[in-house]
């Protein structure tokens, strides 16, 4: 607050190259009671003290040997550019044209010599307020800030979170851990970045992507949790779960909850076009989607299912090999085999043992 006697202890810097000006003006302050108060005759010294001692106000002479006042002012306004500079000018000169040319560079108020004390005190007093409202509004919007950023990240986790119970939610009901989703999406993303996505895109795809087998949900238990090998027309409603996840995500405003929409329907899509629901062939299938397949297949490949060991990195890469061009978009394959090693460490670093003690966060690229 700027109350009662509080103002006497701002910081205030003399540039005068008068011995008498800087005399006279600090008796004036020590007399008013002000307890902080530096001075230079010096004006090339003017920056250093100020960057230093940072003065809550400067009182500056304009004519001076080495940098004027002018000068002088050039270089604070440089240093304080966040914050306002709080500069009262010195001058014998009263006419017009010197006024206006120092309140052009930046000074704020003048005191003319030779000095009135009364006058000085007031004028040093209005000068000190101005200055503590401005910091003090400097403070609140500074506080401000931080609290919209805090919201904003909060809102930001709580959203990943609950892509992730959902994605999670219908991984459980499959025999499936719910650290598929965790590694395809990470595989997903780090593909994306391999082919030039740039970082928003790819933080896209690695939070829309645990959602691709969410329509699982809509399939019976029967069909869903089958040990054996499932007949024709049970495939052919396990083969909804695609059309179903995107009829839950659909209708989404958000480009998150879009591009997982598209995923959710087109993961099972295959290049030659043989894949569902559409047989889109090519280049017609989205890219987010012919990345994602991509990451699932090697996923579930290397990973173990009640039906099936884990395959080993070679065979893994074989049989990718082998189906790229009928399942995959050739050239993302090829983005792939060159990040293979960083593949399978992602893989390495997220086993399913762990699934019992883990609850895997969140994440964002750079987790
Ligand atoms: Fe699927
Ligand atoms: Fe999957």
């Amino acid at each position: 607050m700027f109350s009662g006697d509080e103002y006497l202890n701002s910081k205030i810097l003399i540039v005068d190259d008068s011995d008498n000006n800087v005399n006279l003006l600090e008796s004036i302050l020590l007399d008013a009671g002000y307890k902080h108060i530096q001075s230079t005759m010096d004006s090339r010294e003017a920056a250093k003290i100020f960057k230093e001692s940072k003065p809550d106000l400067v009182l500056l002479d304009l004519n001076m040997p080495h940098l004027n006042g002018f000068q002088v002012m050039e270089q604070l306004n440089e240093i304080e550019q966040e914050s306002y500079l709080s500069v009262m000018v010195l001058t014998a000169q009263n006419d017009h044209e010197t006024k206006i040319k120092a309140l052009d560079a930046g000074a704020q108020d003048f005191l003319i010599k030779p000095f009135d004390f009364i006058e000085v005190n007031l004028r040093i007093k209005k000068m000190l307020k101005i200055k503590f409202l401005s910091n003090q509004a400097k403070q609140q919007n500074e506080n401000l800030e931080k609290i919209v950023h805090e919201r904003t990240l909060e809102l930001q986790e709580t959203r990943r979170e609950t892509i992730y119970r959902l994605g999670r939610a219908a991984e459980f009901r499959d025999n499936e851990t719910g650290l598929h989703v965790v590694r395809m999406s990470r595989i997903s993303a780090r593909l994306a970045q391999e082919i030039g996505l740039d970082k928003k895109e790819c933080e896209l795809i690695l939070n829309a992507s645990p959602m691709h087998d969410l329509g699982k949900i809509g399939i019976p238990d029967s069909i869903l949790l089958k040990p054996g090998k499932l007949d024709a027309e049970e495939w052919e409603i396990m083969k909804t779960h695609s059309s179903i996840g995107a009829q839950i995500l659909s209708r989404g405003r958000h480009e998150l909850t879009k591009l997982a929409k598209v995923i959710a329907l087109c993961h099972h899509e295959k290049w030659d076009g043989s894949g569902y629901p559409n047989g889109l062939k090519g280049d017609r299938i989205p890219l987010p989607a012919r990345i994602v397949s991509i990451a699932d297949c090697f996923d579930a490949l290397t990973s173990t299912r009640p039906y099936k060991p884990a395959w080993s990195f070679k065979d893994t890469a074989d049989e990718m090999d082998r189906i790229t061009g009928l399942n995959f978009d050739p050239d993302l394959m090829e983005a792939f085999k060159k990040i293979l090693p960083e593949i399978w460490k992602i893989k390495e670093a997220l086993p399913d043992e762990e699934r019992r003690i883990s609850n895997p966060a969140p994440q964002n690229l750079e987790s």
